[in-house]
């Protein structure tokens, strides 16, 4: 068997964010804080813990923050060592850790042009490997990275790995869906894969969710894959283009999902982190049960 290894993983982060607006005008959607981290760095984490060597960020104008959140900051270092601030200085050096432990690159998607495209903007840095994809607005924290849960898949099978989790009625319609085969455990053969079905429609309730990973061959396709839904070139149709002739397959993860790209999930998700927090906790209940009784006494 060839050995099989997943050792980059690009962060998509060149798009407009425009239901974000206007937050997102000036401010990169994927630097919207969860309490008190930026959602990308979340993903970073994943990747790492993942075991992902290098990191390649998609990115495009008006994003400069992520570059810079990763970067050292030596002015807020010295304004800090001044200050005997050794407490934020250590938040600091776990940020700046990050860097040390996985290679950062950055490679700009010059228009959006949808998902799919900055993937392919990417091509060049993967060097016909296998690689990862995490789209940063997709939290999802658990005992094992749902990335290594993938990478594992990979592993075991060669294929296009996609991560799904089955979604309620009501949000199908919101997913790319996909029809799947045989199964073993949480592992699905992938049929087909449905964007944003009407439910009537659906092949099954398991959604795509933000994590991948690709085999050269999604790469090489996209390289020939027009634009789909939105005029954008669409991750899904080339994954789509690879069933046929390679083998894709989903995993149906474990962990918690945070979405940070809606602005009600996202605000949902705040609490949700904040709750878990030892040093939150209790002022949020309290501050929870407060607004809930108010809002009550208005209804
Ligand atoms: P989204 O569709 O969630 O992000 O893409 P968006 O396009 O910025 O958001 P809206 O729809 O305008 O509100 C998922 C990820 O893919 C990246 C985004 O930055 C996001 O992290 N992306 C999307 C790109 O890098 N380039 C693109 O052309 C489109």
């Amino acid at each position: 068997m060839p050995q099989r290894r997943v050792r980059r993983a690009i962060f998509p982060a060149a798009g407009l964010g425009t239901r974000f607006l206007p937050i997102t005008k000036a401010q990169p959607k994927e630097m919207l804080p969860l309490v008190d981290k930026p959602t990308i760095q979340y993903g970073v984490e994943e990747a790492i813990a993942a075991g992902i060597e290098q990191v390649i960020m998609v990115t495009g104008g008006g994003k400069r923050a992520i570059v810079d959140h990763f970067d050292r900051s030596l002015d807020l270092e010295f304004y800090l060592r001044e200050r005997d601030r050794a407490d934020l200085l250590q938040i600091l050096a776990e940020v700046d850790a990050l860097s040390d432990r996985v290679d950062l690159n950055y490679v700009q998607q010059r228009q959006p042009l949808g998902l799919g495209h900055a993937v392919w903007t990417a091509r060049r840095l993967v060097e016909g490997e296998a690689c990862a994809v995490l789209l940063a607005d997709d939290v999802i924290l658990g005992t094992v990275p749902v990335l290594k849960q993938l990478i594992d898949a990979h592993v075991e099978t060669g294929a296009t790995v996609l991560a799904v989790r089955r979604v309620a009625p009501d949000e199908v319609s919101r997913y790319g869906i996909v029809a799947t085969g045989v199964r073993n455990g949480r592992l699905h053969e992938v049929l087909d894969t449905v964007e944003k079905p009407p439910l009537k429609e659906a092949p099954s309730d398991l959604a795509i969710f933000g994590r991948y990973v690709l085999t050269p061959e999604v790469l090489t396709a996209l390289d020939s894959t027009d634009p789909g839904a939105g005029r954008e070139i669409q991750l899904t149709d080339a994954i789509k283009s690879t069933i046929a002739g390679g083998r894709v397959v989903a995993v149906e993860f474990e962990g918690e999902y945070y979405d940070t790209g809606t602005i009600a999930g996202y605000l949902k998700s705040n609490l949700a982190l904040a709750l878990q927090r030892d040093d939150l906790r209790e002022e949020m209940l309290a501050v929870i049960r407060e607004l809930v009784s108010s809002a009550e006494v208005r209804a």
